[in-house]
């Protein structure tokens, strides 16, 4: 049987199709069809395909993932080196960097590209003719690993170029990573299973890259962003690096969103400096910017030294990972009874700070770690996430050393430890009469985002606590100079800055006034919507679970939580001491919600993604809030508008999927002025 020019020319179509969605999608992040949709279409195209085998199938959207798995990866040599890059450790040897290239070249200033330096792995991508034929990756720099298999399962790589002007022969270069979230997922996935864990995203990208079967690679999170040409033959290309970046983004490669073209080493710092602040919202790990000489004519004259180009540099950031040696382990006693094991560590600069103790997690994680005091770690410190232990060097662990146990009685108070039988977590069973747990929840009360007592800090806290000269957070409110400033290290002047602070704090809003109290599954947001719902304590107080269940977010367990935590009368006490001594409630919350009540947002959930050109997030959020809706961050049946910004993530798609209403930044702002 032979097809007829009909069904070639659908087949055609149908790859064209998809190739540009799957554009959209996995580079423009701006999704023009519905999963469903996109799904009816590789259906038509697999079902053409197996029906007429005759026709050519080879770079199809069908054949992104191969069916065999190899033995071994080929060796590959490459046509020109892949070199790697000096570093500069600092801004001094940025500038020499500057220094010298401007001597070289004896020129005043010199233009650089600035880009985000990923930390994953490099490969190169060779195109002959248009269509993808080998993928490798880096190996020594000159000969690496043929992984054309698992290459092609990346979606956003293109298994054939769609472009006027197609080259005989492209070879591009660049990073292939795994993003924050999707390492999150796959270790969350290997946890489930019981599988090893990667200890970082740059790890978990190279494990999946050199899988021999590129059905799993298919299945991790794996992307790609593109840098550079390092071959092309029958195109002319721009003579400078930003503009060939340019040229890669217009010819349906992914390139970085963050690349800048500037004037001289200042200029460049400064980007650098935007960077190492934006290093904690980016989706990918990131170890430091690159510096590269713009014009390639320049490049050329620098040339390389061994194994590194002269005209560009890694300028590095702090490193989110150091080696140390653990001294000993403990337990610390959080707010709820869980019981947290902690390494106490030499202390190491990592991640910008010295860090002299990181978070263990729980017992299973310990186990599956093998901590021992004596024992060389890996210490990770990521933004304002609490340093952990990663890895352990087991090469380096001294001869005598013995498993953690972890303690049947709590250190600080004696009760026995219980671990439930699904829990992860083990918990203190001494509630009421554990000094640790009382001290964390005082802590928790007048924390920022509770009633923002500053200069109550833990070690202030323990000692009121140890001293008994206060049970609970409303004997906050009893203390006065004179009390205070018998207190170690606490003058009279200090005494008055706490006792204006706690005065302070007694003016609030029922909204934090009810995070504070530290109620089980009671979180900010969780917080906000009840005070926007039943704005007043005493209606809140008087609510049934069914009427707790209506609030956005709030489910059986969270409302049964929140009834039985009302229901315990020294909870009930605690309160109306608080009340008595002066906590001040202005029920704000509810006064706004009732002058927007019939606007557009009253009562909504509303997700917001993407950027918007108008306001930043914080904003929308405040405002939405004052307009009586809930904010939450994912996309759930409960969702009433998903406000979509450009560059939208896969919230938007979902919201289409549920059939959840989407607005347009335009439309989200009409609805806020008619409200
Ligand atoms: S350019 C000749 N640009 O860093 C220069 N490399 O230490 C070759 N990397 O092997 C590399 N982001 O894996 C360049 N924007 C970027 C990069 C980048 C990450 C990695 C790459 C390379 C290593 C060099």
């Amino acid at each position: 049987m032979n097809a007829s020019d009909e069904i070639r020319k659908r087949i055609e179509l149908l790859r064209e199709e998809i190739e540009s969605h799957d554009y959209a999608y996995y580079i423009k992040n701006d999704p023009v069809v519905t999963d469903s949709q996109y799904d009816a279409l590789m259906q038509e195209l697999r079902d053409l395909e197996a029906a007429h085998p005759e026709i050519p199938s080879e770079n199809s959207p069908t054949q992104r993932v191969g069916t065999k798995p190899d033995q071994a990866f080929a060796e590959v040599r490459h046509a020109q080196p892949m070199l790697s890059l000096n570093n500069a450790f600092d801004q001094g040897e940025a500038r020499e960097f500057d220094r010298r290239t401007r001597q070289t070249l004896e020129a005043e200033s010199i233009e650089y590209v600035v880009e985000p330096k990923i930390d994953g792995l490099a490969v190169s991508i060779v195109y002959e003719n248009g269509q993808l034929v080998r993928g490798a990756t880096r190996g020594d720099g000159e000969t690496g690993e043929d992984v054309t298999a698992n290459v092609r399962t990346i979606r956003s790589i293109p298994l054939r170029l769609r472009m006027a002007e197609v080259p005989e022969l492209l070879e591009v270069r660049g990073e292939v990573y795994m993003s924050i979230t999707g390492f999150g997922k796959l270790n969350q996935e290997r946890k489930d299973a019981d599988e090893k864990l990667y200890v970082n995203p740059r790890n978990a990208a190279a494990g999946s890259l050199r899988q021999l079967d590129p059905k799993i690679t298919s299945d991790r999170p794996l992307d790609a962003i593109l840098y550079s040409i390092a071959q092309i033959r029958g195109v002319e290309l721009p003579s400078s690096h930003f503009d060939q970046i340019q040229w890669l983004r217009e010819s349906g490669f992914r390139t970085s969103q963050e690349i800048r073209r500037v004037a001289g080493m200042e200029e460049c710092l400064r980007r650098y400096d935007e960077l190492l602040n934006q290093r904690d919202s980016l989706p990918y790990e990131i170890d430091g910017v690159v510096y590269k000489v713009d014009d390639l004519e320049l490049q050329n004259q620098l040339g390389f030294i061994t194994r590194a180009p002269r005209w560009a540099i890694a300028h590095k950031f702090p490193a989110q990972e150091e080696v140390t040696t653990v001294v000993d382990i403990d337990v610390q006693i959080g707010r709820t009874g869980a019981v947290t094991p902690v390494a106490r560590l030499n202390p190491v600069f990592v991640g910008g700070v010295t860090v002299s103790n990181a978070t263990l997690h729980n017992e299973d994680e310990i186990r599956r770690l093998d901590v021992r005091v004596g024992d060389t770690v890996v210490v990770r410190r990521a933004g304002d996430v609490i340093p952990e232990v990663v890895s352990v060097q087991l090469d380096k662990r001294p001869e005598e050393s013995h498993e953690y146990e972890m303690p049947e009685r709590c250190p600080v108070c004696d009760s026995a430890i219980e671990r439930g039988e699904d829990e992860s977590v083990a918990r203190c069973t001494g509630k009421l009469i554990c000094a640790s747990q009382i001290k964390e929840g005082i802590w928790h009360f007048a924390s920022r985002k509770a009633l923002n007592i500053e200069g109550l800090g833990k070690v202030l806290i323990s000692q009121l606590i140890d001293r008994k000269m206060i049970q609970d957070a409303s004997d906050l409110y009893l203390l006065n100079v004179e009390k205070l400033a018998d207190l170690d290290r606490m003058g009279e002047k200090s005494a008055q800055n706490v006792v204006d602070e706690i005065n302070k704090s007694k003016e609030t809003t029922l909204a934090r006034f009810l995070f504070a109290l530290g109620i089980s599954q009671v979180g900010e947001a969780t917080a906000v919507a009840l005070a926007k719902r039943f704005g007043t304590l005493e209606k809140l107080q008087q609510a049934d679970i069914e009427k707790l269940s209506e609030v956005p977010d709030v489910g059986p367990i969270v409302a049964a939580s929140i009834n039985s935590f009302f229901a315990q009368e020294k909870n009930q006490r605690i309160i109306e001491q608080l009340l008595e001594r002066g906590v001040l409630l202005q029920n704000v919350d509810a006064e706004t919600a009732a002058t927007s009540e019939g606007g557009e947002f009253y009562g909504k959930t509303v997700v917001l993604t993407g950027t918007l050109e108008s306001m930043a997030r914080g904003e929308a959020t405040t405002r939405l809030r004052s307009a009586g809706a809930s904010v939450t961050s994912s996309v759930s049946r409960k969702t009433d508008f998903v406000v979509v910004g450009s560059d939208p993530g896969s919230k938007a798609r979902k919201a289409e999927d549920l059939g959840i209403k989407v607005l347009s930044e335009q439309e989200f702002l009409n609805l806020l002025d008619s409200g």
